[in-house]
């Protein structure tokens, strides 16, 4: 049996250890494990790498991907499908394991219509993946923002400032919100939940009021109402590989408008990709380690357009087509308990 393992999509801590765990349970189970090279675009330019027990050596803790990504889309390509179809054949690959987040599984059941077999392994630091409880990457950039923040909160106290922390988070507030309540953020605005920018300066003047000369606020990227309601217009937005909108700087327009509204000296930081960097908590490390191990089982067990999940301390697996059918965004409840502290 030869596998054939990519990696797509923005990278994410932890990539790795599900990398290292593929080829080790390949490895036991007498499989051939072939690393495709960034991302889908490593099939259509043949460029591939065999994974053995010494390419994987010593990566469990390491960053990034040794494989390199890209957010390439072959069905983007002219005769895409073919193309992908023909060098699957080539390579003779038994079966793919896709590890990517949503864009990437949206191509993954593309090639699972078309009868490649292919399973998938859900990633992304934005957790916004259905039909899993979390997605490896998660847990280390909610730690690092939530470190940001305790930094961020000793300058805003001496300063008397507001600070704002702008992470990421597309279409859902779940690095915002986790790290807002761990780092006791004082407002937190995420995609899914509406604010007007003068119910965020009233929780400041509140607190003012109260004698707290200084407030934290965490934003998500993808808190784009904020723009409709300044009405600013960036549709002329540079685009990335998927043809997404490329986001960041909105903390920028709300700092403006929080000093024009209550005269509050007002810092942002965008944390950006420092987020998605570095070395993967002990919780991705292990999580990413048992969708390692689970996928080889799909692949053996023939599970073929299914994606493994975390549901509840449970490793399952689930089609490809429920994690893509919505987003997960967050839950209200949760949301509900952070805003208990904006005040
Ligand atoms: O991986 C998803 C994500 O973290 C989004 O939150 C963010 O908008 C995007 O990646 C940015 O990635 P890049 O700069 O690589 O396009």
């Amino acid at each position: 049996m030869k596998i054939g393992v990519l990696t797509s999509g923005g990278d994410c801590p932890g990539l790795n250890a599900v990398i290292r765990a593929i080829t080790r349970k390949g490895d036991q189970d007498g499989y051939e494990i072939i690393g495709i090279l960034n991302g889908w675009k490593g099939l259509f330019d043949e460029s591939y790498m065999k994974l053995d027990l010494k390419s994987v050596a010593g990566i469990v803790n390491r960053g990034g991907t040794i494989l390199g990504t890209s957010r390439f889309g072959p069905f983007q390509q002219d005769n895409g499908a073919e193309i992908l179809q023909h060098k699957v054949a080539r390579a003779e690959f038994d079966a793919l394991i896709a590890i990517g987040g949503e864009g990437s599984m949206h191509i993954a059941q593309q090639c699972h219509e078309l009868g490649i077999n292919v399973v998938g392994v859900p990633k992304t630091i934005d957790n916004d993946l259905n039909g899993t409880d979390y997605t490896f990457g998660f847990d280390t950039a909610v730690q690092i923002a939530t470190d940001a923040i305790d930094r961020l909160h000793t300058t805003a106290e001496s300063h008397h400032r507001v600070m704002i922390l702008e992470v990421m988070g597309r279409h859902a507030g779940w690095i915002a919100l986790y790290s807002g309540i761990a780092g006791g953020a004082d407002a937190i605005v995420i995609p899914e939940k509406k604010v007007k920018i003068d119910d965020v300066c009233e929780v400041l003047k509140s607190r003012y009021k109260r004698g707290k000369l200084f407030s934290i606020i965490v934003v998500a990227e993808g808190a784009e109402y904020l723009l409709e309601e300044l009405q600013i217009d960036e549709e002329g937005r540079k685009k990335d590989e998927f043809g997404r909108a490329r986001l960041g700087g909105i903390s920028y327009y709300l700092a403006n408008e929080i000093e024009k509204r209550t005269g509050f000296d007002t810092r942002t930081t965008i944390l950006g990709h420092v987020q998605r960097g570095g070395v993967p908590t002990a919780f991705d490390r292990v999580l990413g380690t048992r969708f390692g191990i689970y996928a080889v089982e799909m692949v053996t067990e023939k599970k073929f357009g299914r994606m493994c999940a975390l549901q509840g301390a449970d490793i399952v697996d689930i089609p490809i087509k429920k994690a893509i059918s919505k987003l997960k965004t967050v839950e209200l409840d949760i949301y509900k308990a952070a805003k208990v502290f904006f005040k």
